[in-house]
């Protein structure tokens, strides 16, 4: 694997189109998911500056913290960079949740509008949050993104994410 980043360019496109084959030599040949999840979330923090940037998993909700219930899912949180987050997010809470439940991309240019936007810190203002999906084209994990100026994702980050996503999806 590469032992630094170089990201050239100003604009948006050019960052994201330096990145990306940066971050799939980074996780190629390494088999560990968390350790190449890690290592993609410090790649796209470094290079693009976002606010907060991670994962949460979809896991079987722990028996201990909910009554012994079993069957059913929630998001977990996984790898991330920025402020500490909120761990667990329930099936269509949050723009996490409606990620996870409508299995589509959103991105939400003013959280404050977003109904039940979980706001994990207050000085997030936009975010965009894509599903990964598994070989079964079940959700795995989504990704999700902040930025702590409002309207500041768009097309081209859906775009050049949606890359991302796909090497994670590889490594599912
Ligand atoms: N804002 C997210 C919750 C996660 S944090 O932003 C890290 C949401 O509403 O899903």
């Amino acid at each position: 694997m590469a032992e630094s980043l170089i990201i050239t360019g100003a604009s948006k496109t050019d960052k994201y189109k330096s990145l990306v084959p940066q971050i799939k030599a980074l996780v190629e040949g390494e088999p560990d998911m968390i350790a190449n999840l890690s290592n993609i979330i410090a790649a796209l923090k470094q290079a693009m500056d976002f606010l907060w940037v991670g994962v949460y998993f979809v896991k079987d909700l722990t028996p201990a913290l909910s009554g012994g219930e079993r069957g059913k899912r929630e998001l977990v949180l996984g790898p991330f960079q920025g402020p500490i987050a909120c761990t667990r997010i329930t099936l269509g809470k949050g723009v996490c949740g409606t990620a996870w439940k409508e299995k589509k991309t959103l991105i939400v240019t003013d959280v404050d509008q977003f109904p039940g936007h979980i706001a994990c810190s207050s000085e997030s203002k936009s975010e965009i949050v894509l599903p990964v999906f598994n070989k079964k084209a079940e959700v795995a994990l989504v990704l999700d993104v902040d930025s702590s100026k409002l309207n500041d994702f768009d097309e081209t980050d859906k775009m050049y994410l949606q890359e991302v996503v796909k090497i994670i999806e590889q490594l599912l």
